[in-house]
């Protein structure tokens, strides 16, 4: 017995190996694409309608079988069940000549599975890119309503992770934000690729039939038609950069859980988690773990791999299309599904944590993290910077060996530093005074990091208006 849907028994006298066919087959995976490839179907249909390949009938009948199609999988759970199709191309296809006969033998004229998987495969990621940009926003939303939860909040600001600089907690919430807006810049960017039709590119050559690509391409939604038969069906470019395009999105959500898994620890103390989000230990009963940061840390690799091992499948292949190219399905999948559910996840967390202010303003009131202060106080009385920051790393050294802050000395004793130092020192040392001094855009300042937050809260509206999708 064939295969069901069997597209090219013809020049066969043997039957596949099971093996082999276990190994070929697609169907167990690129069933994701049945909606994508039914809706290009009926596509095709009408564009062959059009060119006067099919007739009303034949095309009414077509139409009204792939829609029966999408119908059923919808209704029954159990539609793709059982079938032992090769792939998703081929269940459609039988399927359709099962139920409506000769009409469907017709549905493959002046196309490929070359061109038709290309042209499912990308409707199906455009909209997946689609949704996966809204995810971000709501990881944006999260971020923006933890700094609005935490608006006077500050936080030590870290290099090396060791003390730095004080920052307003809300400028460190919209780093991120920056971080996700140009993840979502490049997803709009790469959409734009994924969006060409490569439909009518036939097997390599160009269909030989005279279809109005571009009217197909209106019809499904898509920007353009791709300009070259041998590149459209063998051009997996748009899949390694969306892989691409979620890999950054994966290192910034990985970026954002470990200063979370770094501020949640007794050490730091900074940040709370709800238990929600947190899981136990089956020995200690203290304990209460990130499990759900260290998991976004964790798979990133995932998502990296797939980007790398899609690039891997495409280097050295001659064109046009090879078999490897089916390779590029379940990378692509597993990257949407991990990216999708690490974007909500990021989003719960954040909606679920909490800033121990208290602990986070006096962590940034230690380590003297306004020597910077003093060097740009020394400045501003006429003393170079050189000379100023080695005059300040003398006092932190002597501060160090009192154990007290800057701040803490006398007026004597800082004087005993630079003839410079008069009693405005002690206003120019604040933390108000080193957060309202960074007044410059992009800054750290208290009014900057308002306008900042106040813009980031627009750019979320404009975006909700711009795309209904969420
Ligand atoms: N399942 C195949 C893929 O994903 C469809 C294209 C197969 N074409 C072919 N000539 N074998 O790439």
């Amino acid at each position: 017995m064939t295969k069901s849907g069997q597209l090219w028994g013809g020049r066969f006298t043997e039957k596949p190996n099971e093996t082999f066919a276990e190994f070929n087959d697609s169907f167990r995976f690129d069933r994701r694409l049945f909606t994508a490839d039914v809706r290009a179907s009926i596509a095709h249909a009408n564009g062959l309608a059009k060119a006067g390949v099919l007739s009303a009938d034949e095309s009414t009948a077509i139409n009204g079988g792939l829609a029966k199609m999408l119908d059923e999988a919808l209704s029954n759970t159990a539609y793709f069940d059982n079938s032992d199709a090769e792939d998703v191309h081929s269940f459609i296809e039988g399927e359709l000549i099962a139920d409506i006969g000769d009409a469907g033998r017709k549905l493959h004229t002046g196309r490929s599975r070359n061109d038709q998987v290309a042209t499912a495969f990308r409707l199906w990621l455009r909209d997946e890119t689609d949704a996966i940009s809204a995810f971000v926003r709501g990881v944006q939303a999260a971020l923006v309503n933890l700094a609005s939860r935490h608006a006077d909040a500050v936080l030590p600001g870290y290099t090396h992770l060791q003390r730095a600089q004080p920052v307003m907690f809300a400028h460190w919430c919209l780093a991120y934000f920056e971080m996700l807006k140009r993840d979502r810049e490049r997803l709009a960017d790469a959409r734009g690729r994924i969006n060409v039709m490569p439909l009518g590119s036939g097997a390599l050559a160009g269909t030989g039939f005279p279809v109005d690509r571009q009217a197909v391409a209106e019809e499904l939604g898509f920007d353009s038609i791709s300009g070259n038969s041998l590149d459209a069906v063998s051009d997996r470019d748009f899949a390694v950069e969306f892989a691409s395009a979620c890999s950054l999105i994966m290192v910034h959500l990985s970026r954002l859980a470990e200063d979370l898994i770094i501020y949640c620890s007794t050490e730091f103390g900074f940040v709370t988690l709800s238990d929600a989000v947190s899981s136990g230990s089956s020995l200690m009963p203290q304990k209460k773990n990130p499990d759900a940061l260290e998991l976004l840390r964790g798979k990133a690799g995932r998502v990296f791999g797939h980007n790398i091992s899609l690039l891997v499948m495409i280097k050295g292949l001659p064109l046009a299309y090879n078999k490897d190219m089916q390779e590029d399905k379940e990378a692509v999948f597993d990257t949407v599904d991990t990216v999708r559910i690490s974007l909500r996840v990021a989003a719960i967390v954040l909606e679920n944590a909490t800033l121990n202010e208290e602990r986070t303003s006096e962590a940034a009131t230690k380590g003297y993290l306004n020597a910077t202060e003093l060097a740009d106080y020394l400045v501003k009385k006429g003393l170079p910077f050189r000379t100023a920051h080695e005059i300040v790393g003398n006092a932190v050294l002597y501060a160090i060996g009192e154990g007290v802050e800057l701040h803490e000395l006398r007026l004597e004793q800082l004087q005993e530093f630079s003839p410079a130092i008069d009693s405005d020192v002690a206003n120019a040392l604040t933390l108000e005074a080193a957060l309202a001094a960074k007044d410059v855009p992009g800054g750290t300042s208290p009014s900057r990091v308002n306008e900042a937050l106040a813009a980031a809260k627009e750019y979320l509206n404009d975006q909700n208006k711009k795309f209904s999708h969420e």
